[in-house]
């Protein structure tokens, strides 16, 4: 299968449908970078997906959907694509719940296959399984076609958070008119991003679901609500873990990549040592390039094998640092890096030569999105980080999205919409409900709520998980930390459900009495 993997680094999809002049965000870091469905092979993922987990059925349904929730403008509708699944569904009459899973910044079979969780818990509650594809992702595109929808800052003006919400709200709304599930409970599920709108969706719409795992979601990470640094810091941290020389020799290597790219013929040089396929243009490109595997690699840093964006081997930063100390004694920094960063772009060894688009930071929809809500600050501080030094710079990052999409960003908006500052009193007096889940190795962790904020607004933490681990199906391989947060997850979510039955009821016989 070497071409189907050489597949993963292509990544040419997005470039195709912004017209112009070629320009795209310069620099990873100027974005927030949540995991990314980056296969172009899409069908011989999903195939294979469904082939290891055959319990992953599900019907494909269109759903016709507003384009603007907000205004009464006279604008064409869009087909927003669904997943349903009613295998162990109670039925109406029942009061059979139904879990919704947020779908975020991607196709929706991909998130949908990589949830498990929620796939192992139906038959337990009797759940009808819904996963609404995010509007500008996937099949879900306004105006016919992704070339269309993503034109110019006009017609990629509906792509906001608020109108995702709003998008499952009426769609969940219509479902259960259809199936006459107007009583029934809904639950809302996310991961990411996701578990983002999950939460919010909980809190902007109290009425329509009863609760939310919201889990890895970074709902604090905007504006100064936790320092910018976090994530880099967290991610470095990974590393240090493992092994300080491992940390040191990479928090080394950005200096030797800029020394040995001055020298003559150094590019050329540097693209021997790393085995790319084509020249590099400059340091930079490979200093992203590495900058991104090592951010992955800690959001994956996942206890057993795992392939959700590489495949990878169990605590995959302990490989990655075994080969960079392992190299021979005489190996250079460089020869060291190239060890190490195998592991994560190499690991079936199938790969010819590296491309260095493997997360292209083009003109995707999330980049439209953190060019105008989801602008969450980013900072490398020297101290603490292994990463390249690096200060958020506003002035910098608006200028990056005015000449990539034209658009303005609003950094203050989320927390004027869905809060932040604060939270724990906010959410303490008026939400609940709500799961935060979090891993301590994710560097996402920290833009994230990590503390019980009431009874009913809680925190699972774990120290050794990563990124959403807990929504990945259930393995022979789970640590018991993995199992008890699992287990505290359905213990919550089958007390509201509960409360919910219970409370129906009563207003059902008070109903009856008063009769
Ligand atoms: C964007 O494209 C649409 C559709 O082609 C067009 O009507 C609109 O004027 C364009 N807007 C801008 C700002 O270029
Ligand atoms: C509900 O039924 C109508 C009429 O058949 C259909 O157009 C609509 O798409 C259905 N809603 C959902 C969410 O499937
Ligand atoms: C270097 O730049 C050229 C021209 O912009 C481009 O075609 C080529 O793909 C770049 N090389 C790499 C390795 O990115
Ligand atoms: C390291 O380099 C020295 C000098 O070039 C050489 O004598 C020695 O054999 C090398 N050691 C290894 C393990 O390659
Ligand atoms: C990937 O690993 C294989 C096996 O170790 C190796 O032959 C190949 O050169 C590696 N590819 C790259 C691009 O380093
Ligand atoms: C931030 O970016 C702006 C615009 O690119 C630049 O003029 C300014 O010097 C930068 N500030 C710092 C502190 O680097
Ligand atoms: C929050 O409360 C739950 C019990 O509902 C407990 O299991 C969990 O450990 C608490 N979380 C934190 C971060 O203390």
């Amino acid at each position: 299968m070497a071409s189907h993997f050489c597949l993963l680094l292509i990544f040419t999809f997005f470039t195709l449908v912004f017209p112009s002049n070629g320009s795209s965000l310069s620099s990873s870091k100027l974005l927030p970078r949540f995991p990314r469905y980056t296969f172009q092979n899409r069908e011989a993922r999903i195939q294979q997906f469904r082939g290891d987990r055959n319990e992953y059925r599900y019907e494909t349904k269109f759903f016709s959907q507003q384009l603007d929730h907000f205004s009464f403008a006279d604008l064409p509708k869009f087909s927003q694509r669904y997943l349903i699944n009613s295998d162990h569904w109670l039925g109406a009459s029942a009061l059979g719940p139904i879990f919704l899973y947020c779908g975020n910044e991607g196709d929706i079979e991909w998130f949908a296959t990589n949830s498990g969780f929620i796939w192992d818990i139906a038959p337990k509650f009797g759940a009808l399984l819904v996963f609404p594809e995010h509007r500008y992702y996937g099949e879900s595109m306004p105006y016919g076609s992704r070339e269309e929808a993503y034109k110019n800052a006009t017609t990629l003006s509906y792509l906001t958070t608020e109108q995702a919400l709003a998008d499952f709200a009426v769609f969940v709304t219509d479902l259960k008119r259809n199936l006459s599930a107007e009583a029934c409970p809904v639950v809302l599920f996310g991961g990411s991003y996701g578990g983002m709108l999950a939460a919010w969706m909980r809190l902007k719409y109290p009425h329509i679901a009863i609760g939310a795992l919201a889990s890895s979601a970074p709902i604090l990470q905007f504006e100064d609500v936790v320092p910018p640094e976090t994530f880099y810091d967290i991610a470095s941290n990974d590393f240090k873990r493992e092994s300080s020389s491992c940390f040191n020799t990479i928090k080394d290597s950005w200096d030797a990549i800029i020394a040995e790219g001055q020298k003559e013929n150094g590019l050329l040089q540097l693209t021997k040592t790393f085995h790319f396929c084509r020249v590099l243009n400059s340091t930079d490109d490979l200093s992203d390039w590495l900058d991104s595997a090592y951010s992955y690699l800690a959001m994956v840093d996942y206890p057993y094998p795992a392939d959700f964006m590489m495949p990878l081997p169990g605590h995959p930063i302990r490989e990655v640092c075994r080969k960079i100390d392992g190299a021979g004694s005489n190996a250079s920094i460089l020869d060291r890096i190239y060890a190490g960063i195998s592991v994560y772009y190499n690991y079936t060894g199938n790969v010819d030569c590296f491309k260095l688009d493997d997360d292209p930071h083009g003109l995707d929809g999330w980049n439209w999105q953190a060019c105008t809500e989801m602008v969450m600050p980013m900072s490398s501080n020297q101290e603490n980080s292994m990463f390249p030094g690096y200060g958020f710079n506003y002035s910098s990052y608006k200028e990056e999205c005015w000449n990539t999409f034209r658009v303005n960003p609003r950094p203050k908006w989320v927390t004027t919409e869905f809060g932040g500052h604060d939270i724990a009193t906010t959410l303490k007096s008026f939400g609940s409900n709500i799961i935060f889940s979090n891993g301590l190795l994710d560097p996402w962790s920290g833009g994230s709520v990590l503390k019980n904020l009431s009874d009913t607004i809680v925190a699972l933490v774990t120290k050794e998980g990563a990124h959403h681990l807990d929504l990945r199906p259930s393995t022979p391989e789970d640590p018991k930390w993995l199992v008890d947060q699992r287990e505290a997850e359905i213990r919550l979510i089958q007390g509201w459900i509960e409360t919910y039955r219970v409370e129906k009821e009563a207003k059902v016989s008070l109903l009856k009495r008063s009769w």
